[in-house]
């Protein structure tokens, strides 16, 4: 079924008629408590905007909350203070999933995948030492999981949340790693690069990218930072003779590098290459998060964002405006 209508295309009173992905579906009650609205965002890869059913029948409840995709139809009825749109949708219909071509639901990376992982490919041969370059070769020469690798995102929300997204953030987190090591000559550079290159493996397994990008039952249970210690124990064990200490070394950089126990590391960052990797992912993450909002806030017009949950503040949207004004004054003018 060829898709005609995107997010991009909805505005203030628009006839909304197409399929949409239905996300962060939400049944809540009324004060009567009798009567059922459901909250949710329609999507597909240009964005989403939220939008509410209003009056649901109870027996509908259960059906609505399992579809995924679906034919809506209603009007963009209201535009919020911070420029985001509002729908309010009158019709719900199921869409079977073979007339869907989820391409036009999956958000995708801008940049050329294929250069980026030659990026990858490049900085495994620049690897001199034979344990950690076996262990790289062990991941990267296994086509499943570079498929798999390619194709993954980041996350499901705030940074890099769409196809090719995890390749992206691995690409800059190397990038800064080198940066790192230039400036800092106790890090020692080749397992930095190693770890950045493996630390959200995880994430292959995390998430789920084929249909819609979500959670697993195994991200939801495990999460990336367990799950990426599991796969690299398992090629570990196949490499005959890996020193104990420096797989001890890797499992302890892999598991403390989101630095805190609130952000899912069991352990803290004890070595230094932990604390450099930990440091440049937060740089990397929150970096390509600030990024994403500027772009999804592009089409609003507006100075400031809507409340990002992710940096408890709107972020303002008008810096380059100034910056490229003021920075075409030189000092001649
Ligand atoms: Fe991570
Ligand atoms: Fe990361």
């Amino acid at each position: 079924m060829v898709k005609k209508q995107m997010v991009t295309d909805l505005n203030l009173n628009t006839r909304i008629n197409d399929i949409f992905l239905l996300k962060d579906v939400e049944f809540k009650v009324r004060r009567d408590k009798k009567t059922i609205d459901m909250f949710f965002k329609i999507a597909d890869k240009a964005g989403e905007i939220e939008a509410i059913n209003w009056d649901v029948p109870n027996d509908r409840v259960e059906k609505l909350s399992k579809i995924k995709f679906a034919r809506v139809q209603g009007y963009v009825t209201k535009k919020k203070i911070d420029g985001t749109l509002q729908a309010t949708v009158s019709s719900l219909t199921e869409t079977p999933p073979l007339d869907l071509d989820y391409s036009d639901y999956l958000p995708q990376s801008k940049k050329d995948l294929d250069e980026l992982m030659n990026i990858v490919y490049s900085n495994i041969e620049l690897i001199k030492n034979i344990y950690l370059k076996k262990l790289l070769k062990a991941f990267f020469d296994d086509q499943e999981f570079v498929e798999k690798f390619k194709k993954a995102p980041a996350a499901t929300k705030v940074h890099q949340p769409y196809l090719g997204g995890l390749l992206e953030h691995t690409c800059n987190l190397v990038k800064i790693c080198e940066t790192m090591g230039d400036i800092y000559k106790e890090i020692n550079r080749e397992f930095l690069i190693t770890m950045a290159l493996l630390h959200d493996i995880g994430k292959i397994r995390e998430y789920t990218y084929d249909r819609v990008i979500e959670y697993t039952d195994e991200g939801k249970l495990l999460g990336h930072i367990a799950i990426g210690l599991e796969m690299i124990d398992q090629k570990i064990k196949n490499l005959n003779n890996f020193p104990p200490d420096l797989e001890l070394m890797i499992k302890h950089t892999l598991l403390s590098h989101h630095g805190r126990f609130e952000f899912g590391s069991p352990k803290l960052p004890s070595i230094l290459t932990a604390i450099a990797l930990h440091y440049a992912d937060e740089i990397e993450a929150k970096i390509s998060g600030f990024i994403n909002i500027k772009e999804e806030s592009g089409n609003f017009n507006e100075k400031w964002s809507k409340w990002i949950w992710w940096l408890e503040r709107p972020v303002y949207l008008d810096e380059e405006i100034i910056l490229k004004d003021k920075i075409s004054e030189t000092e001649e003018d």
